[in-house]
């Protein structure tokens, strides 16, 4: 398998559609890089998939910096990417050009934050430190409170224009891809053919160059999940099995034996 990086993951435009997850610990990051991922990104999904929050503004750079140096201690061949938590890059560049090496430092060998013209200065400080940036941009997570709840973006042609300018803005300031996050299909196939580096999408229709899923999603730990997602497997029906066996064996005297 060969090793993923900022410029296979460029060149892959027009050629391969690639499976991208997320991933929060040494062993499920281990599973996706044997499986072929190409892309593992520790997303601020975190909070939610892993320390129970209802969204990611409560996590901070000391619960990023520990999961990525867990991931990126088993990946082998994905690209390992960083994602900047809420409030790593909100209060200043230098602040956030310090936050961004440490998360590179940890072993991320690039970062994602969100936003889209309002963040090219720092996209521009930080790729030219040497330090690859993913963007994102429509639904961003971390606007929860100005959104009112996690909505779809883009729904109308102002608001869609809005969308594909962040979208041109942060490939021109350097971004190597962009996640597209739930936005109309037919915005996110405008802005794949507009753009000249990937586009990732999640909740964001076919048409994307590469996909999102939370690992938690696809694998079936969590049984909520948004409408857009295809779980993969039923590991929540699994794990409950397993657990609840081992405690009857115990409970019965038939383990251990
Ligand atoms: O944190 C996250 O899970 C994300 C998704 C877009 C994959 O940012």
């Amino acid at each position: 398998m060969k090793k993923w990086n900022v410029a296979t993951v460029r060149a892959a435009k027009g050629r391969e559609k690639l499976g991208c997850c997320t991933a929060y610990d040494a062993c499920f990051a281990r599973l996706a890089d044997e499986s072929g991922v190409p892309i593992v990104l520790i997303g601020d999904s975190l909070g939610m998939n892993v320390l129970g929050h209802s969204t990611t503004l409560p996590v901070g750079m000391s619960d990023m910096l520990a999961a990525v140096a867990a991931v990126a201690r088993a990946v082998k061949d994905a690209l390992v990417v960083g994602d900047m938590p809420f409030g790593s890059y909100q209060c200043g560049e230098d602040e956030a050009m310090r936050n961004a090496v440490a998360m590179i430092k940890a072993g991320a060998e690039a970062v994602k934050l969100e936003g889209g013209a309002s963040v090219c200065g720092l996209i521009r400080r930080l790729t030219a430190a040497g330090i690859p940036v993913l963007a994102h941009v429509g639904m961003t997570p971390q606007s929860v409170n100005e959104y009112g709840g996690f909505k779809k973006q883009g729904q109308t042609r102002e608001a869609a224009e809005k969308v594909l300018a962040d979208a041109k803005a942060v490939e021109e300031a350097g971004a190597f891809a962009v996640t597209l996050e739930c936005i109309p299909a037919e915005l996110a196939a405008e802005i794949t053919a507009a753009l000249k580096i990937v586009t990732i999408g999640i909740g964001a229709g076919p048409v994307c160059d590469a996909q999102w899923l939370v690992m938690h999603d696809l694998l079936g730990l969590n049984e909520k999940v948004p409408s857009f997602v295809k779980k993969y497997a039923d590991l929540a029906s699994v794990v409950r099995g397993a657990f609840s066996a081992y405690v009857n064996e115990v409970r019965k005297g038939e383990f251990p034996q």
